[in-house]
């Protein structure tokens, strides 16, 4: 669909509806830049906000991505800000500390932080949502625009996750490409597809693919 995948060192937008698979996307697009590069391992870094990262581990376990495996080897990280955005404390390593409220700022420099000493290469923001939610008008775009800018900085590439927001979102026209995923319908069965709603410098395939969960990760039909 993008003729040579995702561009390098670039921010893209993945979003959907609960329960369409961005969650499972992302870990599959870390998990790949490690295994797929046995020789040079792109070190990734999953910022888990929506899901406790022990639930995010076990739900890998079903598609045989042992990702505590892969923590302990140093080519993943993960970091919990879950727990810290609903106001629990955790025992996980790192995670973003409980404050009297939950502040994006430590999350992005805490993310900065690992990026930096242990030279991650991929990132996921699973999701940008849940780091904005709470955060209204101008705060919001320039939060946003900030997070976008610290990743290119980095010259990390990116995906960051979200819900279906509005057309005029700062995230759509910020990002470098956006990835939407969606359910279909015929009949009594439901389905999902996807399609890249832009990605620039790339000439890309233009309409829905449809895919599957499958055991392996997400599974596109064959074009
Ligand atoms: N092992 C599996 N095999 C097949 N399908 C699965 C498996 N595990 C989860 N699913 C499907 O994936 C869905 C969850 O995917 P995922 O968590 O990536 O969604 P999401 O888009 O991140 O949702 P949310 O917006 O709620 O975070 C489940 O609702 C289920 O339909
Ligand atoms: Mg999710």
């Amino acid at each position: 669909m993008l003729g040579g995948g995702i561009p390098y060192g670039r921010t893209i937008l993945v979003e959907g509806p609960p329960g369409v698979g961005k969650t499972i996307l992302s870990l599959h697009f870390l998990i790949d830049g490690i295994v797929k590069n046995p020789k040079s391992p792109e070190r990734g870094l999953f910022i888990s906000l929506d899901e406790d990262p022990v639930d995010i581990i076990h739900e890998a376990s079903v598609f045989g991505w042992n990702l505590e495996k892969l923590r302990n080897l140093g080519e993943l990280f993960i970091i919990d800000s879950y727990s810290g955005r609903v106001g629990l404390r955790t025992k996980f390593v790192p995670a973003v500390p409980l404050k009297d409220s939950f502040d994006p700022e430590t999350v992005l420099d805490l993310l900065e932080k690992i990026c930096v000493e242990k030279k991650v290469k991929r990132l996921v923001v699973d999701s940008l949502s849940a780091l904005i939610d709470g955060i209204e008008g101008k705060k919001r775009s320039k939060m946003i625009m900030k997070l976008i800018s610290l990743c290119k900085r980095l010259s990390l590439t990116t995906f960051l996750t979200t819900g279906l927001g509005e057309d005029s979102g700062i995230e759509r026209y910020g990002t470098h490409g956006v990835i939407r995923m969606s359910y279909s319908r015929d009949g009594n069965k439901t389905g999902r597809m996807l399609e890249i709603v832009k990605m620039r410098e790339t000439p890309h395939y233009m309409g829905n693919i449809p895919y599957n969960i499958g055991k392996d990760g997400i599974e596109l039909e064959i074009l």
